[in-house]
């Protein structure tokens, strides 16, 4: 199975495993990584799956839609330039090590 490497707010990293095909967002939920909350199920409304990134993965995770991109500009406090909504990214095996960075607050 791919991974998802989460770093928490406080430096905290935690590996876990995701199925091919899960979001992100999905995989955090399922496993009960801390700081992503998934409130709209990933309809791409809540924003509250916020996650930065980390730059070597950036053009790995796919193009930001244009309602991916609204909720980025109003709901997320501090938008960086790795910026996604982990509801938004679906793991793949080349995404396997994803890095992504959990902000302390989510909206
Ligand atoms: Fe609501 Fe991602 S889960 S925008």
């Amino acid at each position: 199975m791919p991974k998802v490497v989460f770093v928490l707010s406080d430096g905290t990293q935690t590996g876990v495993d995701a199925r091919a095909g899960d979001s992100v967002m999905v995989t955090a939920t399922q496993q009960g990584v801390d700081g992503i909350v998934g409130e709209c199920g990933g309809n791409t409304s809540c924003a509250t799956c916020h996650v930065w990134v980390r730059a070597e993965f950036v053009p790995l995770v796919g193009d930001v839609t244009d309602s991916e991109e609204d909720l980025l500009d109003l709901a997320v406090s501090e938008r960086r330039a790795g910026s996604r909504l982990s509801c938004q990214i679906v793991m793949t095996w080349e995404l396997d090590g994803l890095t992504v960075e959990v902000p302390p607050e989510q909206p």
